[in-house]
């Protein structure tokens, strides 16, 4: 049996391997390191047997040792801040989370696993796309062997925590694998990235703010497909190695907001309970949601394109996404509109008192 240690398992990717996971691998163990910040939400763990969780900081390298040394020979490191706009106004919590609590862990790591003959082991780094940088239109997607050339504080740390991962393979022999993803979205999202706020946004008829001109190019990416792609890193990646996880969905993000829009507006026509619900949507009186589309002023720095080339993960891991962006994010505006308590909650903070009198580390 595999005892995972998953940080930041009740943020967004997190939450959803740890589901993932539990669904597909019944008899492992799981314990879960999160901290609980902004963007962490202990009840997107609910439903879920066989799950430790452990309230508390990847940075702290002692409380690292001492989960490690229970027994845990799997690491998959998600914790993270993760937000752009956020990096922009703070970039020092950056820093501190995603470089220097990588180091903790790899460190704490280090201590446990590589000590005397060692133990069998596997750190799994979760990253990003955004440290190859901004493509042209013309340019060739990301391969593995693309030259890092982050842009924004967020993707700059980011970088420096993958580079981190492979010097402690090369360096001390740690077995490491680390994948690159590309935009995630699905379930559990939190509502400052585009889908959830744009969604939320709708409902509520608060204007869409589309940064520039709206024609950045993202490859979208289901959260469970990005799930079945780290399985696939942990089954069959070979030590030593980064593969790039792609949903082979690049799209403009004017055709991401304008498809969200349609859907809403469909929605609303399928189910006239959804307009007593959400009476200030333009769709509750038959006004299309587009109509809330706003230009603003672009973000600093503002990556055009990414684009993921996925070949290496398809040939070495059998990896290929399973859904579609439209399968994808229909199910993902069903589970926004099913799950309207959780987004209220976690937007007003309310959850975090339940947190704090249910769960006590
Ligand atoms: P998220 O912001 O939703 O969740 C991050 C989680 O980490 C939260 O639960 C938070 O409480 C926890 N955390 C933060 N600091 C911590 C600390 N010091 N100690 C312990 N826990 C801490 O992020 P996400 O979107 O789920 O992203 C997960 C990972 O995937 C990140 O490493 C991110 O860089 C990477 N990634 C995300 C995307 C995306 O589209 N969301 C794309 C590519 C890569
Ligand atoms: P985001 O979800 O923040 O992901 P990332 O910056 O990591 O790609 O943004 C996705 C795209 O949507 C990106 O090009 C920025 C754009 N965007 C807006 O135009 N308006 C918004 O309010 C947000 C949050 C994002």
């Amino acid at each position: 049996m595999t005892h995972l240690l998953v940080t930041g398992g009740a943020g967004f990717i997190g939450a959803n391997f740890v589901h993932y996971w539990r669904q597909h691998h019944p008899d492992d163990a799981i314990t879960v390191l999160d901290a609980l910040t902004y963007a962490g939400n202990r009840a997107n763990l609910d439903g879920l047997d066989g799950v430790t969780f452990i309230h508390g900081d990847i940075r702290d390298t002692e409380l690292v040792e001492s989960l490690l040394k229970g027994g845990i020979d799997t690491i998959v490191h998600f914790a993270a801040e993760s937000h752009v706009d956020r990096s922009i106004h703070g970039p020092a919590a950056f820093v501190d989370t995603n470089v220097l609590g990588t180091l903790s862990l790899l460190t704490a790591a280090q201590r446990t696993w590589l000590a005397g003959s060692g133990t069998p082991h596997r750190f799994h780094h979760v990253s990003t796309d955004e440290v190859y940088g901004s493509l042209g239109p013309d340019d060739p997607a990301f391969s593995e062997t693309t030259p890092y050339a982050p842009n924004s504080p967020y993707s700059a740390s980011k970088a420096a925590s993958d580079h981190l991962v492979r010097a402690w393979h090369h360096t001390y022999g740690l077995q490491v694998t680390t994948s690159n993803c590309s935009n995630n979205y699905g379930p559990y999202q939190f509502p400052e990235k585009l889908i959830p706020l744009f969604l939320i946004n709708a409902l509520h008829g608060r204007n869409l703010p589309i940064y520039g001109d709206g024609g950045q190019v993202r490859d979208w990416l289901h959260v469970e497909d990005h799930c079945r792609g780290i399985e696939a890193c942990l089954l069959k990646g070979r030590v030593g190695e980064t593969y790039n996880i792609g949903g082979g969905a690049e799209l403009p993000n004017m055709t991401v907001i304008d498809t969200l829009c349609a859907a809403v507006d469909a929605a609303f026509r399928a189910d006239p309970s959804l307009a007593a619900r959400f009476p200030d949507a333009p769709a509750a009186r038959g006004q299309p949601s587009n109509s809330l589309k706003t230009t603003v002023t672009d973000r600093p720095g503002h990556d055009r394109r990414y684009a993921i080339d996925e070949t290496k993960a398809r040939a070495e891991l059998g990896y290929a996404p399973a859904r579609s962006f439209d399968e994808g994010f229909a199910q993902t505006l069903a589970w926004y509109l099913a799950n309207e308590g959780w987004w209220r909650a976690v937007m007003d903070g309310s959850y975090r008192d339940w947190v704090a009198t249910n769960y006590t580390r």
